[in-house]
């Protein structure tokens, strides 16, 4: 009995601290992201391809001049289920890169990019991109909005995963490129070189706020504000780090049905089978 009373009394001790950790860590603790209606969201989830037109506008005006997106070709700009570009554009795109390569003898030479290219990097290695940014590399961008969530806490991780939510990632990168505040609240401590978000975890971020309204041009009358541009480069990040979530989802949601028959006729041969036995 006795031991029945101290197990109880320590799981009740060990949830109390579990749940209470957070509030522990409060104080510099970054403000939960906002949540962002994203078309690819749900399991029957779509791109919205003029979206991810918008975000690969932004990436290529204003991003790429300090984010690289190694993993990603240029032509992959053309692969169903994505930004919807034709191969022909896709290839017009390539071809206004530059990239490093080797001539016939092994010379280094410098030719206009083709689709299997990979979008070239802006530093020539991850030293050079540090001392570019006051001491901070700026990270890959292929797998970022995957790479980048924010922990949700107990109970809400429990219930992410009955009602699908998988955006954390966009929702975040979202969150935080509208997150800048112009100065840090009163008693911050800002260090130098130091840029205030809300949503960054310790609020010190070294990316000097990348988005300025008018600052990108969209050809489909979207506006150009913050807000706009903020959305749309995360869908296209979410779309750089799965290209194929389009599919799978469509071949989850098949297998789903699959079982749901194979379930029903397995029913139906039990019942069959046994039927002769009473
Ligand atoms: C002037 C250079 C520069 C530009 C332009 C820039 N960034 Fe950054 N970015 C950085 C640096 C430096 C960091 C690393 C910040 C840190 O860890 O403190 C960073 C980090 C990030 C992060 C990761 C934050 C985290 O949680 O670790 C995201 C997301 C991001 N940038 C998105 C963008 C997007 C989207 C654009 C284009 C709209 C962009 N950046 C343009 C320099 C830049």
């Amino acid at each position: 009995m006795n031991n029945h009373r101290t197990i109880i009394a320590l799981a009740l001790a060990g949830a109390l601290i579990a749940l209470s950790g957070p509030a522990f860590a409060q104080e510099h603790e970054a403000s939960p992201p906002p949540r962002v209606k994203w078309s690819f969201a749900g399991p029957f989830g779509k791109y919205d391809q003029a979206q991810l037109q918008r975000g690969f506008k932004i990436y290529k005006e204003v991003c790429a001049s300090c984010h690289s997106l190694d993993m990603l070709s240029i032509g992959s700009l053309a692969d169903p289920g994505g930004p919807g570009f034709s191969q022909a554009q896709a290839a017009a795109i390539a071809s206004e890169y530059k990239i490093k390569d080797l001539d016939d003898r092994g010379s280094q030479i410098e030719r206009a990019g083709r689709p299997a290219d990979h979008f070239p990097a802006p530093f020539a290695n991850e030293l050079a991109a540090k001392a570019m940014n006051g001491g901070v590399a700026p990270p890959d961008m292929s797998t970022l909005a995957k790479a980048r969530t924010y922990s949700r806490g107990f109970p809400w991780f429990m219930l992410d995963m009955f009602t699908q939510y998988q955006e954390h990632g966009p929702d975040y990168i979202a969150a935080l490129l509208k997150g800048y505040k112009e100065a840090a609240p009163k008693g911050f401590k800002m260090p130098e070189g130091g840029h205030y978000n809300e949503y960054f975890p310790g609020h010190v971020i070294a990316m000097p706020p990348p988005l300025q309204p008018g600052q990108v041009t969209f050809d489909d009358g979207a506006p150009a504000t913050i807000d706009q541009y903020a959305n749309d480069i995360s869908a296209f990040l979410v779309w750089a780090a799965e290209p194929h979530m389009v599919a799978r989802k469509r071949i989850g949601f098949q297998v789903m049905i699959f079982l749901i028959v194979l379930a029903g006729l397995m029913y139906f041969t039990k019942k069959k089978v046994w039927s002769a036995v009473h």
